[in-house]
């Protein structure tokens, strides 16, 4: 009995080392972790459970037959963050590179079963490259396994990648199929095919940065919603959001004991906006001055800067923002901003996660950069995923709210269930320049006339009250009072119901 179980400790030795300890060397040289040495990380103290840590692959091509390695370079289980179920598989890079054979995938797609069937969120950990070669269309087949699970438990629970070091093929499509998926700064990488394959076809000269770094993804291409700047602040920023997400679609927002009085008043809110109209000032200030501890969750800082997308707290319940940034080309709606809040308001939906929205927004972006880059089916996306959200709405009007992007964020007509506004607000079709100039077109030489006009339409249009006398704002707040109006809403909100129409699924304008 003793030799067995010393026996087992060899064997579980054998499989912990992976691809050997030159490779967890070269791992650890390059700045990364190993992948156990990350789930460590990820997962509570000692809450890891494994699983198949003794699968092997079954492949014979190439001399594989000779090159088996106990785990075949993933290691997978579940364990708890704060005390919450999780399953997790992490690519283990000394292992064939992370690469993907059939039994590899096998292994993945048993965590995916059961994560769905528990109801529990999975995070992979990635750092491999893709179908493993050697193994061809078996790989490739595993891959499709890996892909529809990721499909069917899309909306039901939260999947999160972590992209910790060079990932193509396989390797980025399973992760741009989940939820969010953020990156390791100059250590990790996504693409479809490598520089290499690139420089072949193409002939274009690239580096693994230039061609899919975490700065691509976070600023340019928005397959990324975050990087950090190593593996250890990346995981615990998992943990972060872990904390704000619920479990699956059913279970509702986790609530966590809050120490922030839900009435507290702000009175710098009263002198947020600037005399002057056109002058820009933070969103975000009001954003962390109404959430609970000023603890702000952001899902995609870096792009599309214009709108600003989050998870914060209200009486210790999650909550999802979305707001105009009037620092970032004044809060115009864009292709790229509409995009972006498009996705997080569904993810919201998906996920009954109230959603509360600021809005200061001179309108869409006009332009035929804007129109070529398809801003109408972009714009309708934001205005598709309002309109469809079941989940309480509650909308703050700041300051603009102009044109067809008043209709857009939450408007009462489009589903808002409280709608506010400040004294400050401005709810009108355009500017009042730009209004003038359209409707009394012959006055245009006549300065003098020009000014009174202006007044004219400044007077009547530039303020909440023509909305409020029609009852599309329910009530002009002080802006000292946000947080408490706000808290009270969604209070009010918690047991939303709303029928809707039976359909297979939408068609929203991708
Ligand atoms: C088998 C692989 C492998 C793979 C890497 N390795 N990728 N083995 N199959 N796909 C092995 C290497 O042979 C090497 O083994 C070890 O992993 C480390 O790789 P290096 O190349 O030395 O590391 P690095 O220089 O950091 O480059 C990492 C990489 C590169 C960028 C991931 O290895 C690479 O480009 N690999 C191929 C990527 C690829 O084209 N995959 C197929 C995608 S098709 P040794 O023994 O030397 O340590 C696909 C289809 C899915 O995935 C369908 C999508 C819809």
């Amino acid at each position: 009995m003793k030799d067995m179980l010393e026996r087992l400790e060899e064997r579980r030795a054998q499989a912990r080392l992976g691809g050997g300890t030159k490779r967890i060397e070269a791992q650890h040289a390059r700045g990364k972790l190993t992948a156990r040495e990350r789930i460590e990380l990820l997962l509570d103290k000692g809450s890891f459970e494994e699983f198949d840590m003794f699968v092997e692959h079954r492949s014979t091509d190439f001399g594989m037959d000779k090159a088996k390695i106990p785990g075949d370079g993933v290691v997978t289980g579940w364990g708890t963050i704060n005390g919450r179920t999780v399953f997790v598989f992490a690519k283990d890079f000394t292992v064939f590179g992370g690469s993907l054979s059939e039994a590899h995938a096998q292994k993945i797609t048993k965590i995916q079963d059961m994560a769905l069937k528990m109801r529990a969120p999975i995070v992979g950990l990635f750092d491999a490259g893709g179908a493993r070669i050697q193994e061809g269309v078996a790989a490739l087949g595993g891959y499709g396994e890996v892909f529809k699970r990721n499909v069917i438990a899309s909306g039901v629970i939260p999947q999160i990648s972590v992209i910790m070091g060079p990932c193509a093929g396989g390797d980025v499509y399973s992760p741009a199929m989940t939820d969010f998926i953020f990156m390791v700064r100059d250590r990790s990488y996504m693409f479809v095919t490598g520089p290499d394959v690139v420089k072949t076809v193409t002939n274009e000269t690239v580096t693994s940065e230039e061609l899919g770094g975490a700065k691509v993804h976070t600023t340019k291409s928005s397959v990324a919603d975050g990087a950090y700047d190593n593996d250890v602040e990346a995981l615990l920023q998992v943990r972060r959001l872990i904390d704000f997400l619920p479990t699956n679609n059913m279970d509702g927002v986790p609530e966590i004991p809050s120490f922030d009085d839900p009435a507290r008043v702000d009175d710098s809110l009263d002198t947020l906006i600037p005399d002057n109209p056109n002058k820009p000032y933070d969103m975000k200030e009001l954003i962390l001055k109404v959430v609970d501890e000023a603890d702000f969750f952001e899902i995609q800082e870096a792009y599309a800067k214009n709108i600003i997308t989050g998870f914060g707290r209200v009486e210790g319940r999650t909550v999802g923002f979305v707001a105009n940034q009037p620092m970032v080309l004044a809060g115009v709606l864009d292709a790229d901003a509409s995009r972006k809040a498009a996705r997080f308001v569904r993810f919201c939906d998906a996920f009954n996660i109230p959603i509360v929205t600021f809005e200061d927004v001179p309108g869409f972006l006009p332009g035929t950069a804007q129109e070529y880059g398809g801003l109408i089916k972009h714009g309708a996306k934001l205005l598709f995923a309002y309109s469809e959200a079941t989940v309480p709405l509650v909308t703050v009007i700041t300051r603009k709210a102009f044109g067809g992007a008043y209709d857009v964020m939450a408007s009462k007509h489009i589903g808002g269930d409280v709608n506010y506004a400040w004294p400050t607000a401005q709810i009108a079709v355009m500017g009042a320049k730009g209004a003038v100039e359209i409707i009394f077109r012959q006055d245009i030489g006549d300065a003098e006339k020009i000014a009174a006009r202006t007044k004219e339409y400044e007077d009547r249009f530039m303020s909440p009250f023509v909305a409020a006398e029609r009852g599309y704002i329910d009530e002009v707040i002080m802006p000292h009072s946000t947080r408490r109006r706000i808290a009270r809403a969604l209070a009010m909100l918690r047991h939303k119901e709303t029928e809707r129409p039976w359909k297979k699924h939408d068609n929203i304008p991708l």
